[in-house]
């Protein structure tokens, strides 16, 4: 059951109207539910409950202190993609040995980081990085784990910025070279080769995509075992897609309806899952969106109508320093009023105070009418919300609140003027 719902014409999360939230906390804001993501966390678990497996949470995809405590709590990994994100997970209760490290430009620091504090593995994505790795290690009297990225070249379909695995992009190796890269990699003093890693892209919406990756990755395992390079650990990554349109339902709210259905994580892994099962090896998952994207939303205020011969604008107080996803992939979230009002629907642009174009969070929009003080409700932001934020125009970040039953604490103050 969903954890959002209207209630006397007021929206509500658990057991807490929105309207009091943000009454209470001001806007923008961003809150979450912990119910919302530990359900989607069993889910998950769930879905992958047939397979040994572990699951290492994205922390970029949310990397809020307390939610990551949460998370930890539950008995997840992490995998992090810098120095600044090992440092929050390891504060936030990660246990070293589950924690990964990925990304295609590890400094220096950040990997005599990984290893002073003996995390699982890292990811590795050239051989140079391979060779630096190695070399710190000596130098620290340490020994590396390493699972190489192969580049699948698959198109993950989705929004070219979020697909990493076509020949043309930064990320991993070419898995035509896995062979002989992980052979090389194999006899250097310090590195110890656990496996192989991919990550196809992010927002991944067709089950015969994951099944493309694995029948792949299931070749690559097969090739390098008969080159005889044991193979332990498969990296599956993240990039699980999710119900962006119409996440929330009422008579009164205009009816979304998606090209592309989101399907349950069950629906769009199984195919792939049937491939993983059956390599031997032990299974390790990225997913980040899927777990913190659906328990959060953002909150905002119309500060202004505006009604021009082409257009009604409704003017609010979040911009895109709060939230770039439509700015940058034109993504679309759904936004809905705080209180219901019975009015005519009409279509409207959603725009922030910034001085750009660019700074939407809707274009050509049906929505209830809605007047200046209104409340509005950004849905699905729990991931890479807050984490895009900026001060762009010198405008303080969000607050962040937690939701638990009748609860709600701050877990992220509002920044002033004076943090500027
Ligand atoms: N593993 C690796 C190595 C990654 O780079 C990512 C995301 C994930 C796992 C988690 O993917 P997820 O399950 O969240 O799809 N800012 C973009 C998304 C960028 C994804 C970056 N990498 C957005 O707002 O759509």
């Amino acid at each position: 059951m969903s954890v959002y719902a209207y209630q006397d014409r007021q929206f509500w999360v658990e057991s807490v109207s929105f309207q009091q939230l943000a009454e209470q906390h001001g806007t923008p804001l961003y809150v979450y539910s912990k119910r919302a993501i530990l359900d989607d966390i069993r889910r998950i678990e769930n879905a992958f409950g047939s397979i040994p497996h572990l699951t290492y949470y994205a922390v970029k995809a949310n990397a809020n202190r307390v939610l990551l405590q949460m998370i930890a709590g539950e008995g997840l990994g992490a995998d992090v993609g810098s120095k600044g994100e090992l440092h929050l997970a390891l504060t936030a209760g990660f246990a070293p040995n589950k924690i990964t490290f990925s990304g295609v430009g590890k400094r220096d620091d950040e990997i005599a980081f990984a290893l002073e504090h003996r995390i699982l593995a890292f990811n590795v994505e050239s051989t140079e990085e391979i060779e630096v790795i190695n070399q710190i290690a000596r130098q620290m009297g340490a020994r590396a784990s390493i699972l190489l990225r192969v580049n699948l070249d698959i198109d993950a379909g989705g929004h070219a910025y979020v697909s990493t695995s076509m020949r043309h992009n930064k990320f991993g190796l070419p898995h035509t070279r896995a062979l002989e890269v992980l052979r090389w990699a194999a006899g250097l003093s310090h590195i110890e080769v656990r496996g192989v890693h991919n990550h196809i892209g992010s927002q991944i919406l067709r089950p015969a995509t994951f099944l493309q990756a694995a029948e792949a990755i299931a070749e690559v395992v097969q090739k390098l075992r008969e080159g005889g390079v044991p193979v332990h650990d498969v990296d599956f990554g993240g990039g699980y897609g999710i119900q962006y349109h119409g996440f929330v339902s009422h008579p009164e709210l205009p009816r979304e309806t998606p090209e592309d259905p989101a399907l349950s994580t069950a629906e769009l892994l199984g195919p792939a899952l049937s491939v993983l099962r059956g390599l031997g090896c032990t299974l390790s998952i990225q997913p980040g969106r899927s777990i913190v994207a659906h328990g959060g939303v953002l909150l905002t205020r119309v500060l202004y109508r505006k009604e021009t011969a082409e257009k009604t604008f409704l003017i609010v107080d979040g911009a895109m320093n709060d939230l770039i996803r439509p700015c940058l992939y034109h993504a679309h979230h759904q936004i809905v009023p705080l209180q219901l009002n019975n009015a005519p629907h009409e279509i409207v642009d959603v725009v922030g105070p910034v001085c750009e174009s660019g700074d939407f969070f809707a274009h050509g929009r049906a929505m209830p009418r809605m007047q200046r003080g209104d409340g509005l409700a950004v849905l699905c932001t729990g991931a890479y919300g807050y984490v895009q934020s900026s001060n762009y125009n010198a405008r303080p970040r969000a607050a962040e609140v937690l939701v638990s039953g009748h609860t709600h604490t701050v877990i992220r103050p509002r920044e002033t003027i004076e943090d500027l």
